[in-house]
């Protein structure tokens, strides 16, 4: 029988860290012909994300530009991508999330007719604007997908209320819990030396990451003079702030926080040494996506610099909480969780909202299921207290 040809695109670095162990687990199907197609969105900090998981792309579209726009992303997405569908055929695409590389994969391959599977599906904000553009990016890919995979029960609700048919829809858990079970190790040493110096046990460190477009400009401002008052206001603290290479973020952030004591700007580091971090850190604060997902996982709370989510499962469990952009309320609820024992406390459970690690061979299962070559059940994830 002929292998099934599942093409997995992605491009930018959260994509690839939830794509590698699928693409691991796709590789180890015998039923299944994987290739890799990236369209390096993003290029340094995708690639340190190939080299991590030894994935070798068979097609590199290389399309980043300094400053680039999003309509340039989309159409140079598509025009790489017809090519290489014309050529390889593949019988179903896979795409990631919500970034321009999704959605723009997702059309491309509808253009030729190959069905789409949608890892990361269902999540919304209902607002169009919040997260810009990623919100539509998610919507409009749902749309073109033949097969949704659900991290969570809450987003495969979205999914039904928009009337997507529930026989394409499997509830999966996250995939980046897949990775962490790989990339989390106790007794970690850092191959930043700087991050080997920072003590751990007897400094609050405040993992950072701020990047989001809905924040260019005040947002970002505002967070940095937040960040500012945070260190000031308390001697105990040590930032560590992960400063994204888009130029537009990194060019302010260095304007508000460079030379100043307590302070690391650093580099996006690679998928091990960020999940490490966050293992050894006392508090997140972010407006990734991403990081609200992981964090839960190694018990770490999550400010989130952003009015809204997506992501409501781990708001509702406890660990996460909704500080937006305003100055005040971001210093305000940082010195609670740092001088305030209990209330730190109650936000750093470790729960299980996202996923437990068998993500990857879910899909696969549902994935040879679509195509007719596996008959059993698949056992659907469902939420477990670690704690
Ligand atoms: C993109 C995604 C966003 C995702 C984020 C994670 C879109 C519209 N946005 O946003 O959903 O959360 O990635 O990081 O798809 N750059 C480099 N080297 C790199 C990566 C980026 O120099 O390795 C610079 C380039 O100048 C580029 C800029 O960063 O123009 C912005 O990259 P872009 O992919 O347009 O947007 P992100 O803000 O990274």
């Amino acid at each position: 029988m002929d292998k099934i040809k599942i093409m997995t695109i992605f491009g930018t670095r959260p994509e690839a860290i939830k794509m590698a162990p699928l693409v691991k687990e796709l590789e180890s199907r015998k039923e299944i012909e994987s290739i890799v197609c990236v369209t390096a969105q993003h290029r340094e900090m995708l690639d340190q994300v190939l080299e991590l998981f030894a994935i070798t792309p068979k097609f590199d579209l290389n399309i980043m530009k300094n400053k680039q726009t999003l309509t340039g992303i989309t159409s140079r997405v598509l025009e790489g991508l017809e090519e290489i569908f014309d050529n390889e055929k593949p019988d179903m695409i896979l795409v990631h999330g919500d970034t321009t590389t999704t959605f723009g994969g997702a059309l491309a391959a509808f253009y030729k007719q190959i069905k789409v599977g949608h890892v990361e599906a269902g999540l919304r904000t209902f607002d169009k604007y919040f997260p810009f553009p990623e919100e539509m990016n998610r919507k409009l890919t749902g749309s073109l997908a033949d097969i949704h995979f659900s991290p969570t029960q809450g987003s495969k609700n979205n999914l039904l209320r928009e009337a997507v048919a529930e026989k394409d829809i499997y509830i999966t858990g996250n995939t980046v819990i897949d990775a962490m079970h790989v990339t989390v190790d106790e007794k970690y040493i850092f191959e930043n030396e700087e991050l080997n110096k920072i003590d751990y046990k007897n400094k609050k460190v405040i993992m950072v990451t701020a990047h989001r477009r809905e924040n260019w400009g005040e947002g970002i401002e505002n967070i940095c003079t937040a960040l500012n008052k945070i260190v000031d206001e308390n001697k105990d603290v040590e930032l560590v702030y992960l400063v994204h290479l888009n130029p537009v973020v990194k060019d302010v952030v260095y304007k508000h926080l460079s030379d100043k004591e307590r302070v690391h700007l650093l580099t996006p580091l690679d998928t091990k040494e960020t999940h490490n971090l966050m293992n050894k850190c006392f508090m997140v604060m972010t407006d990734s996506g991403g990081l609200q997902e992981e964090a839960p996982h190694l018990g770490k709370p999550v400010l989130v610099l952003r009015n809204v989510t997506e992501r409501p499962e781990a708001v509702e469990a406890g660990t996460v909480k909704l500080c937006g952009t305003d100055v005040d309320v971001i210093v305000k609820e940082a010195n609670e969780l740092i001088r305030n024992e209990e209330a730190y406390k109650i936000m750093s459970k470790a729960i299980n909202p996202y996923g437990d690690g068998l993500a990857s061979k879910r899909i696969c299962d549902a994935i040879l299921g679509y195509f007719g070559r596996n008959n059993e059940e698949i056992e659907e994830f469902k939420v477990k207290y670690s704690k």
